[in-house]
């Protein structure tokens, strides 16, 4: 199969299946915000990665809606300068699923998924209690790809604080990802364990 890209602007919803079933496995942030008026959000994105570690910035990525408005989640880090990542696990993926359903900005997404807020330290928006890894960030800035149906818009944020339950801790001060149990997302419906893993060093010689 080769597929030229340069020409199928309507055919995207096909790219992006296509790229989201190779692209894979790929991390999930669970990204909690608030609105202006004060409203609890909760939503899932896949597009979500570390891509500077000094300092240290996440990034994840709304795709615009269909009437090429922004999602919630932009819409808030937007207007408010901050938000919360916490780190989805086995336990959390059905509440996790739940907040990708599209609730209108005036639902608190915690109250819908039954989801327990946490106060975080030097942010307004709320950790989620029920994973073992949230960071607390504020916003650098944000990259908009257009406006058509399927555009990207990436949300870059500084790691300000980082909360880590200590049960899920190995001897050598970093995570246990057998502890952890974090999910990934494949192509389509498909979501992967981390239970399956292996080492490799990096090579001395050239
Ligand atoms: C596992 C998972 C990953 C997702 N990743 C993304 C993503 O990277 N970008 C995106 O625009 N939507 C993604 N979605 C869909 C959003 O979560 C969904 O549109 C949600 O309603 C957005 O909520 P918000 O408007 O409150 O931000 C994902 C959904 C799931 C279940």
């Amino acid at each position: 199969m080769y597929l030229d890209t340069r020409t199928c602007e309507s055919d995207w919803p096909r790219i992006y299946m296509l790229a989201t079933s190779f692209i894979q496995p790929r991390p999930i942030g669970f990204i909690s915000s608030v609105s202006d008026k004060g409203v609890r959000n909760l939503a899932p994105y896949s597009f979500y990665n570390m891509v500077s570690a000094n300092p240290p910035v996440v990034m994840f990525a709304p795709a615009s809606r269909r009437d090429g408005g922004d999602k919630d989640s932009l819409h808030n880090a937007e207007a408010t300068g901050e938000f919360v990542v916490a780190t989805v696990t086995e336990d959390l993926v059905e509440r996790m699923n739940q907040c990708a359903f599209d609730y209108p900005p005036d639902a608190d997404e915690f109250e819908r998924s039954g989801l327990t807020p946490a106060p975080a330290t030097l942010v307004k928006p709320a950790l989620v209690a029920e994973s073992p890894v949230n960071i607390e960030c504020k916003l650098l800035e944000i990259k908009r790809f257009g406006d058509q149906p399927g555009a990207g818009r990436v949300v870059f944020g500084r790691i300000v604080a980082i909360h880590v339950d200590d049960a899920y801790l190995a001897e050598d001060g970093m995570l246990d990802a057998a502890k952890l149990q974090a999910v990934g997302r494949m192509g389509r419906s498909t979501y992967s364990r981390t239970n399956d893993t292996f080492d490799l060093s990096r090579p001395e010689n050239g």
